[in-house]
């Protein structure tokens, strides 16, 4: 199953994107990397010489921006991305299970594994009082479960599919 919700990278229209960003901030690197990804869903290798090139830095200096924040991606997202959050808060109320149940739930449905991806974890969502918590398709989820992440994910793909 293939669901996009994102347009395919071109180069003019990441141009479009970052004209007025560069015309508007002084240090634009972030904001404009956000601004690719964000239309995008990550943000190709082109888009780094050409953000350097807009803001009048270094592909070095860019790519330095681009690794230090570990949410923006090189690659396409999946459809539903879910992240797990792998904090210590979390492990204490049994995150390290839920990765365990989410991988062993993902091995056994080739479908879902698709449609979400690697579990890519993310270190505190800021609600260590509801642990386990995760991330579905960008929506936190407290006290989180298989049962009930599969539920999200189902809920997250119909509302992708009728956008
Ligand atoms: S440790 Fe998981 S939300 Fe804070």
């Amino acid at each position: 199953m293939s669901i996009a919700r994102y347009p395919e990278w071109q180069a003019e229209a990441a141009a479009t994107l970052i004209a007025p960003i560069v015309a508007a901030e002084s240090g634009p690197v972030l904001l404009c990397l956000q601004a690719v990804q964000a239309h995008f869903g990550y943000v190709p290798g082109d888009a780094v010489g050409m953000i350097a090139e807009a803001c009048n830095v270094s592909r070095a200096d860019v790519h330095g921006v681009f690794t230090f924040y570990a949410d923006l991606r090189d690659t396409s997202p999946p459809a539903v991305p879910v992240r797990l959050c792998a904090a210590e808060a979390c492990q204490a109320v049994g995150g390290r299970k839920l990765k365990t149940d989410w991988a062993t739930a993902c091995g056994e449905d080739a479908e879902l594994a698709a449609l979400t991806g690697v579990d890519e974890p993310i270190f505190c969502l800021g609600n260590c009082a509801l642990g386990p918590a995760a991330l579905v398709d960008g929506e936190l989820m407290g006290c989180a479960d298989v049962a009930r992440l599969k539920g999200a994910v189902t809920q997250a793909q119909a509302a992708v599919e009728a956008s």
